[in-house]
């Protein structure tokens, strides 16, 4: 007998709604998944997300080992494991960050669902509500969403081409201090931060180090790209200068795929046993499926000679849409030219508003996120993340000749009547924009 179809029961109302949690309260929709809804329509150029390409992916050599390892280890890799991660990966993590420049023991790693639940465990283990964040200007969303989600409180400390500002991370920390709220930690990207694809310099990390040390903050170093260097070798982690100070987060989202959602996190040894605790009172224990997936593929695979085509890959496409930018872009227009990584900054000329464009450009079949996601403090709305990740080289040539016909009309618009786009003042990590 075949049950009849449930029937979907879509009310606005929710009753609920007096029940939830304060927390909820920080918990906002990100700008970006609103977006990959736009992304998945074929006509539109989609600079938006920030999908890994993986398509150049050996799925074969892949295909066979996962099989292998289901036939012949299935029992214990589809089995629960340690709340820490599996010790095989953990040494095998210890291998891929060395390139970087980082010596670890396995002991002091947490496997983690992703970078992205690393993130979440840290906040989790140092963070109350009201405790200050230190991030630059601009930072990843995610990580917005995870302070947000646990009620911290923001604050940017701006950076300039060679990364973060010493000078201004000196500033912004003391007058925390000063206001009796000493930061928790400050969260970095400092590999082709998403989403400005600055790279802080080797003098910069030791700079910014020597500041969290003298006025003994703690730094998150989030490095999903590090390893997608385009022009240069990798700068060796601000982790590899000091064990005690820095934790880490590192993944294999995009050095091999994110849906295994393999990442982790290096931290002191303390921390680390504070990190197990919330890691198991989250999960039981990170997926073990996927930690031997990985650790099989990094055995059987050349996963080094994986990264130097992803990197080849990835190359092109960056200097696609580099190229692409300085044919059709109109004067005022500037953007980051990023040694790695995935993303493209882009200030628009003065009046502009990337937010109050963005369905105009979406009606031009072009679509990118708006800046002012990647800031807690409603900045950013004169600025645009684009990413070259995904699309091929011609789609993304295509989509930067859409996108700047919309940023010249604009432009021509605002010359013409002296119209402020940007009528309001937006908090960067409100609701998506509405583009259904
Ligand atoms: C800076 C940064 N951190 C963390 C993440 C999350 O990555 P993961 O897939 O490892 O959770 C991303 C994903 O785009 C990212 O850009």
């Amino acid at each position: 007998m075949s049950l009849p179809e449930p029937e979907r029961r879509d009310t606005r109302l929710d009753r609920y709604v007096s029940s939830y949690s304060e927390r909820t309260q920080g918990m906002r929709a990100s700008a970006v998944r609103a977006l990959f809804a736009v992304a998945n329509r074929p006509e539109v150029v989609s600079l938006a997300g920030g999908m890994p390409n993986i398509a150049d992916l050996p799925l074969d050599v892949v295909s066979q080992t996962l099989s292998e390892l289901v036939l012949t280890r299935g029992t214990q890799a589809m089995q629960y494991g340690s709340g820490q991660g599996e010790p095989m990966i953990r040494e095998q993590i210890c291998e891929v960050m060395a390139l970087e420049g980082i010596r670890a023991h396995p002991d002091d790693i947490t496997v983690t669902c992703g970078s992205q639940q690393g993130l979440d465990l840290v906040t989790r283990i140092f963070c109350d509500p009201g405790d200050v964040v230190l991030a630059e200007a601009p930072s990843y969303v995610g990580a917005l969403g995870t302070f947000g989600s646990y009620q911290c409180e923001v604050v940017h400390v701006a950076m300039d081409d060679d990364g973060l500002q010493p000078d201004a991370l000196r500033a912004a920390a003391e007058a925390c201090i000063r206001a009796g709220q000493k930061p928790k930690f400050l969260y970095t990207i400092p590999n082709f931060n998403n989403p400005s694809g600055i790279t802080m310099t080797m003098q910069r990390r030791e700079q910014v180090l020597q500041v969290c040390r003298e006025l003994d903050i703690l730094v998150v170093e989030d490095n999903p790209y590090g390893l997608l260097t385009l022009d240069s070798d990798p700068v060796p982690a601000i982790r590899s200068l000091d064990a005690e100070q820095v934790i880490y987060l590192g993944s294999f989202s995009k050095t091999f795929a994110p849906g295994f959602r393999l990442g982790w996190v290096l931290a002191p040894h303390a921390v680390r046993e504070k990190l197990v605790l919330a890691q198991e009172s989250a999960t039981l224990c990170p997926p073990v499926f996927s930690q031997f997936a990985v650790s099989a593929y990094l055995s059987n695979h050349d996963w080094k000679g994986q990264i130097v085509s992803f990197k080849d890959m990835y190359r092109s496409r960056r200097d696609a849409m580099l190229e692409a930018l300085r044919e059709y872009m109109p004067p005022g227009t500037t953007w980051t030219e990023p040694k790695g990584g995935f993303f493209v900054w882009v200030t628009l000329p003065e009046g502009l508003d990337s937010q109050a464009m963005l369905p105009r450009a979406v009606t031009a079949r072009v679509a990118y996120t708006p800046g002012t996601a990647f800031y807690a403090d409603g900045l950013g709305s004169r600025n645009m993340r684009l990413s070259y990740c995904f699309p091929t080289p011609d789609r993304i040539r295509e989509g930067v000749r859409r996108l700047a016909d919309v940023v010249n009309r604009e432009f021509e618009l605002h010359q013409t009547f002296g119209l402020d786009t940007s009528p309001t003042h937006r908090r960067s990590v409100g609701p998506g924009p509405d583009l259904q």
